[in-house]
């Protein structure tokens, strides 16, 4: 999605934003542009495409300027062009921005009435004139006038040459971060793009902005409240923000998973009680007693790890869970009583329509506990409690190793409300004590990376492929097709193995890759009957089976083994191979594993 970079001071200004920009690019983006503000007044260079275009471009300008604003664009309003590329421009105003400006239809027949002349389709260009309409001398107050005229959602950043060194932010449902350093100042959508020069930060909330020079910061509200910021430090550093040796992201962060899972559960496991502790989580025993149902908030992979996280809670807890996409609670008139936790989930902790759902719930009273990755995110900070899942940064737009963590913390969760109630000791005890062999486990599944690759090579060139699991390992079935369709543009549907036969069974051909999610467990039974109905029709089945089964390899065209594990943490093994797949395939298809089309890391937009 859209990323915004700024920086005023000591340094060379293009550098440090198309440097920013590069550490963007993870986000998803179509067009990316850059302002700088130099003794010889504004320069405003946008190319279409890639970042690379843009440095290109700037080669051929003399950019000298220590001030300036840069943005990569994810289209929105209007097509990915250099003309609709940010920063757009008003006379001497530059400005760059996040978000969406609902009203800019009106905005726009007023300010054309008044003799502005508008160059893009976009929203934001609206946003430029209205600064420039109420400019006289002072670019504070200017934005704070205009910001007050526009209804949606932004993270901006202005520049005017009036005001050289001055980049003026603000911030209203789509995040921006502060970058305090010595002699120059920074400006950021995400940390990602100025911690290579600070890491002292200041994240500003819905509703703030920000003045920077190179002397200084001042943050107050919108509307001209001063107030006082915390400064945070980031406590992860530039290596887990590179490649490290793999051709890709997300290969690395498939590989990290080991090491992340543990990462989720370090110092959080009380493994001969079989109990758990989870800081963030402020509720007292006797009101994790009384909960009494949960629901669920997330998006896409979140969504789905919310999924395995009702199978756990119901069947070992015995609390009622609805897992919610957010995007449609915020919308409708849900049920909150008293008794409901909402658990919101999200790698990002930015997802719009996550956020908006969040608050929905906490207008209607629920408790709200977050669990999310990126530490300082919007949903973080506005939940009331919640918990890290400690996945370290995920750059690769299709999410594997927050998954893993989002389920491994669900299933934390389920055994610290089901110790309350339901889970005996023992029991907790045997989950825990297994946890702790599940990174080595996971180890063992990576390994047949290999073997993987050599089945994708084959199922690389198909057009559809269908996925199936049963009890815990559906969601993950979706999991496996959501991350096929994200990379390769392969169409891909989950399955609940059974519903199988009520549709898609008659799309099932001998073109029809079929991967089974068949282990062995309290349905493996009613699974070979369903592998046998793929086989009838001549479907190619690409199995993962338990270490040592037979009965479905005897079925099956491929086979990928997982070791035995309890139940209760299949899904954190079954996955593997799914995203390893994906993986293999949109490489053999040639495709750009880490910013598929269309797709941004963070959905900060509705
Ligand atoms: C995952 O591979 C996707 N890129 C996407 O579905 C993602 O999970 C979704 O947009 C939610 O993001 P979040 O976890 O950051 O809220």
């Amino acid at each position: 999605m859209c990323g915004i970079v700024g920086v005023t001071g000591s340094k060379d200004a293009a550098k440090v934003l198309l440097e920013g920009l590069k550490r963007l690019e993870y986000r998803g983006y179509d067009s990316a542009g850059i302002a700088i503000l130099g003794e010889d007044g504004q320069q405003v260079i946008k190319e279409k495409g890639k970042i690379a275009a843009l440095e290109e471009a700037c080669k051929g300008e003399d950019l000298r300027g220590t001030c300036g604003i840069a943005h990569t664009r994810w289209a929105t309003h209007g097509a990915p062009n250099q003309v609709n590329a940010h920063p757009h421009i008003s006379g001497p105003v530059a400005l760059v921005h996040n978000g969406i400006i609902e009203n800019y239809g009106a905005l726009k027949v007023k300010l054309t009435k008044k003799g502005h002349v508008f160059a893009s389709e976009t929203d934001t260009e609206v946003l430029a004139h209205l600064i420039e309409d109420f400019y006289d001398g002072d670019l504070v107050l200017a934005v704070q006038r205009a910001l007050g005229v526009v209804e949606g959602a932004y993270g901006i950043a202005v520049t005017h040459p009036d005001h050289p060194g001055l980049i003026v932010g603000a911030r209203k449902g789509s995040p921006l971060v502060v970058g305090v350093g010595e002699g120059v100042n920074f400006l950021a959508s995400d940390v990602a793009a100025i911690m290579g020069h600070t890491r002292q930060v200041i994240y500003l909330d819905d509703g703030e902005m920000v003045s920077l020079t190179p002397e200084g910061v001042t943050t107050t509200t919108i509307t001209n409240e001063a107030i006082t910021k915390e400064i945070q430090e980031i406590t992860w550093d530039l290596g887990q923000i590179q490649k490290g040796g793999y051709e890709h992201f997300m290969l690395k962060e498939i590989f990290e998973q080991p090491q992340t899972i543990r990462d989720s559960f370090r110092g959080r496991i009380l493994t001969d009680s079989g109990d758990v502790k989870l800081g963030g989580i402020q509720l007292t025993d006797w009101e994790l007693r009384n909960i009494r149902r949960i629901v669920i908030l997330a998006c896409g992979t979140s969504w789905h790890a919310g999924l395995v996280g009702e199978y756990l809670i119901e069947e070992y807890a015995r609390i009622p869970v609805e897992v919610e996409y957010a995007s449609e609670f915020r919308y409708r008139s849900p049920i909150i009583d008293p008794g409901t936790l909402c658990l919101v989930i999200s790698q990002s902790g930015e997802t719009i329509d996550t956020l908006e759902a969040m608050r929905e719930a906490k207008r209607k009273g629920a408790k709200v506990l977050g669990i999310t990755n990126v530490v300082g995110s919007t949903i973080a900070r506005e939940s009331e409690c919640g918990v890290y899942i400690h996945a370290g940064p995920e750059i690769g737009v299709a999410s594997t190793k927050a998954f893993t963590s989002q389920v491994t913390i669900l299933a934390l969760l389920t055994l610290l409300l089901g110790r309350r109630t339901s889970i005996s000791a023992d029991l907790g005890h045997q989950i825990l004590k297994e946890l702790e062999n599940i990174p080595a486990k996971v180890q063992k599944v990576l390994d047949h990376s290999e073997a993987i690759k050599e089945i994708a090579r084959i199922y690389a060139g198909h057009k559809n492929c269908l996925y199936l699991g049963r009890g815990v390992n559906f969601p993950i079935a979706l999991e496996g097709a959501l991350k096929l369709k994200e990379i390769s543009y392969i169409h891909a549907e989950g399955y609940p193995a059974a519903e199988m036969k009520h549709g898609p069974i008659a799309l099932i051909d001998p073109n029809m890759p079929v991967v089974v999610i068949a282990i062995k467990d309290g349905s493996y039974d009613k699974i070979v009957g369903n592998v046998q109905e793929v086989r009838a029709r001549d479907g190619k089945i690409i199995a993962i089976v338990t270490e040592g089964d037979t009965e479905i390899a005897a079925l099956s065209d491929h086979v990928i083994t997982i070791p035995d594990t309890m139940n209760f943490w299949t899904p954190l093994l079954s996955v593997i191979p799914l995203q390893l797949l994906a993986y293999h395939i949109a490489v053999f298809r040639g495709e750009d594993v880490d910013q598929p089309r269309n797709l941004a890391k963070a959905v900060t937009v509705e």
